[in-house]
């Protein structure tokens, strides 16, 4: 994005007071880029909600390159967040710290917490393995193991060791039946996960992710390889889970994050923007920079 596509100020008047001088005639997303830190806009509904997760004073690192400033945000308990924001702003990484992966890249560094029902989930003494259940991933390109539809979902449990006949069935059906798939798949599990389109290996994506039962489902643009009915299948999925689940999505569609989330946050350039009520986020957002985005004016 170029600088020029900025807003040149901040009409919002939240921060025009906040301190004098030059820089304050700038728009704060200018002013982000320019290396200032500034607090984000956290509307108090979000801090009326119980947190499943908070993340507390996030930074992080890849090498010498900060992607994380300073995120501090709670994760309300069985709802949908949206994350939103332009290309390469953090989203991602945001939630592959969530659940840890990024300490699969050698040169990551963090600093802040994390805590999952009050327990710090970045201790080295976590076990991984177990904080993966819980926080159940599903990515852009629904990635379906090479094996049947049966085994694609109950691979959580045989890892478990899990071999128990009656379970893996009973397993299977009731996650196939939470992620809307059953009716399509039920005669024929034994199939490849291969053989299904790309919305149902994607919803397939989801049953595996929620076969091993867990508290948090971490959905990183979901929808954007799946064409427009796959992906009102799993606009619609993500509404039925919410309640049952904690979701936190990715989405590049406007649109889809208004349909789907009871709450949205803003992100640019790895800062927290703004964070509020759906609905409040996008039909009255307190900051300017937070409109623009949301109407298309730049990302
Ligand atoms: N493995 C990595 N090594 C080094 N830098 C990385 C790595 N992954 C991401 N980054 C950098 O971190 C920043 C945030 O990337 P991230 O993928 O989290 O953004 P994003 O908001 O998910 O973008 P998109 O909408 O394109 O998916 C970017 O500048 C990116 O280049
Ligand atoms: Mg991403």
């Amino acid at each position: 994005m170029s600088r020029e596509t900025l807003p040149q100020e901040n009409a919002s008047g939240a921060d025009a007071s906040d301190d004098a001088g030059p820089r304050s005639q700038l728009g704060r997303l200018q002013r982000i880029a320019a290396g200032e830190h500034l607090p984000s806009e956290i509307h108090p509904a979000v801090m009326e909600e119980t947190p499943i997760l908070e993340i507390d004073q996030f930074n992080l690192w890849y090498g010498s390159k900060q992607a994380l400033f300073d995120v501090s945000m709670n994760i309300p308990t069985g709802k949908v967040t949206a994350l939103i924001g332009p290309s390469g702003c953090g989203k991602s990484t945001l939630l592959r710290s969530v659940n840890r992966m990024n300490d699969l890249i050698d040169a990551v560094r963090t600093s802040g917490d994390m805590r999952l029902y009050d327990q710090s989930i970045l201790s080295p003494d976590v076990d991984v393995i177990e904080l993966r259940k819980l926080m159940g991933m599903v990515f852009q390109k629904p990635n379906p193991f090479p094996m049947s539809i049966f085994e694609n979902v109950v691979y959580p449990l045989r890892i478990d060791g899990e071999n128990n006949r009656r379970v893996l069935d009973e397993v299977c059906e009731k996650s196939l039946r939470g992620a809307a798939l059953w009716d399509e798949v039920k005669d024929r599990l034994h199939e490849s996960g291969l053989s299904l389109s790309g919305g149902q290996q994607q919803r397939l994506c989801i049953a595996r992710a929620i076969a091993s039962d867990p508290e948090v489902l971490l959905l990183d643009e979901p929808c954007s390889a799946l064409d427009p009915v796959s992906s009102g299948k799993v606009e619609d999925l993500i509404s039925e889970l919410s309640g049952q689940y904690t979701i936190l999505v990715v989405t590049h569609n406007m649109q889809q994050a208004a349909r789907v989330s009871d709450f949205t946050a803003f992100m640019y350039l790895g800062h927290l923007i703004e964070y509020g009520h759906t609905e409040v986020l996008f039909n009255d957002p307190r900051l300017r920079e937070t409109d623009d985005y949301i109407t298309g004016r730049f990302g």
